[in-house]
């Protein structure tokens, strides 16, 4: 039903603009190593058009469901795949959409596991955003609703056929991940239960602890929960799941101020002692991102350039009350 109100930006270029006045909210698709709409939400009401412009590599806008995030939605719009070249950087093709309501609506990228990679869209989420994406990457969405959620979060389509291992994440005066190196079978999933105060999961790799994934090795989507704020006195947890895809090991972090550094860092399938042990990845992160420390480098990313110089130690301090809140 949604379908005819979703043109092409060449047929608006002919002319056919609307009367009406109205917002145009342009959302960009992808990009070069990126598997995101960005802006990843947008508020708009009934009348605002809202542009998909396409960059690297083939993606769409397709209309879901907040129940089942990366499930196209019957009758739900969809731009189709709109691959585009690398090397490309102007002249991008579009896809528009006209709000008709002022419901939230739920749009995801169809290609290959891009949606359950986070690759999610949302006009007029709400608070729901962050559970949107969770449900999207395969995950449990989080067994406490929030209380402003009205619909029941989605159901996991896959059926679990593993074990399921749970990590406690912080709690009271804790920055830690408990038990904080799992063994874990392909199948398998881990089930992250977030306590006090406000932490966060997201896969990172062994030579840049603290450093997301998809930032340190462009192409390869790792996992994110989102933040997970939990108040003094609360007594229970959302929890947040991630499925074990291969037996390479898994490493994450939490990126909150500077928990990373301080050792606040979580493997799967990380082989007992030696150079690439959980305590090598975490001496690691201490050294790399520690407050302590005189700078230095992680692989090759070269994306970054914090150093931390012998003048900083204000800046430390500062970071280790940040690492309080
Ligand atoms: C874009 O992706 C779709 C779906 O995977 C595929 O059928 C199509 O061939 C791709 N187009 C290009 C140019 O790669
Ligand atoms: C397993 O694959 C899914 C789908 O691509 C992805 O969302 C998830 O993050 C992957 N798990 C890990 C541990 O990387
Ligand atoms: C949790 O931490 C994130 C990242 O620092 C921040 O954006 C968010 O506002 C925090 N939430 C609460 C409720 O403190
Ligand atoms: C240090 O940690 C912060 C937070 O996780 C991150 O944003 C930053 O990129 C890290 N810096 C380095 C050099 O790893």
């Amino acid at each position: 039903m949604y379908s005819s109100s979703f043109r092409s930006f060449a047929l608006l270029a002919l002319g056919l603009l609307p009367a009406v006045r109205s917002a145009t909210l342009e959302v960009v698709v992808g990009g070069p190593g990126t598997l995101r709409y960005n802006p990843e939400s947008v508020t708009a009401v009934p009348g605002d058009v809202v542009r998909f412009i396409f960059q690297q590599k083939n993606h769409t806008a397709t209309q879901s469901t907040f129940e089942a995030p990366c499930v196209q939605a019957p009758g739900g719009f969809d731009s189709g795949y709109i691959p585009v070249a690398e090397g490309v950087t102007e002249g991008f093709p579009a896809a528009e959409f006209t709000v008709t309501t002022t419901d939230p609506v739920w749009v995801y990228c169809k290609q290959g596991t891009h949606c359950q990679a986070g690759m999610v869209f949302a006009i007029n989420p709400g608070e729901r955003l962050a559970a949107f994406k969770a449900a999207a990457a395969g995950g449990a969405a989080p067994t406490t609703a929030s209380p402003t959620s009205t619909a029941t979060t989605g159901a996991p389509s896959s059926t679990a056929t593993g074990t399921d291992i749970k990590v406690v994440v912080g709690g009271p005066g804790s920055l830690t991940f408990n038990p904080s190196n799992v063994q874990a079978q392909v199948g398998d999933t881990i089930t992250f239960e977030f306590r006090q105060k406000n932490h966060s999961v997201i896969a990172s790799s062994f030579e840049a602890p603290c450093v997301p994934l998809a930032q340190s090795s462009p192409g390869e989507a790792g996992f994110n929960s989102g933040y997970f704020p939990v108040p003094d006195g609360q007594t229970t947890f959302q929890t947040w799941t991630v499925r074990v895809n291969d037996t390479k090991p898994i490493w994450a972090y939490c990126p909150q101020g500077n928990h990373c550094g301080q050792g606040m860092v979580f493997s799967a399938n990380a082989v007992e002692g030696g150079s690439r042990s959980f305590q090598a990845f975490q001496d690691l992160a201490k050294q790399i991102n520690g407050t302590s420390n005189t700078g230095g480098g992680y692989g090759n990313s070269g994306a970054l350039h914090t150093t931390i110089s012998g003048a900083s130690a204000a800046f430390a301090a500062v970071l280790a009350i940040v690492a309080l809140l």
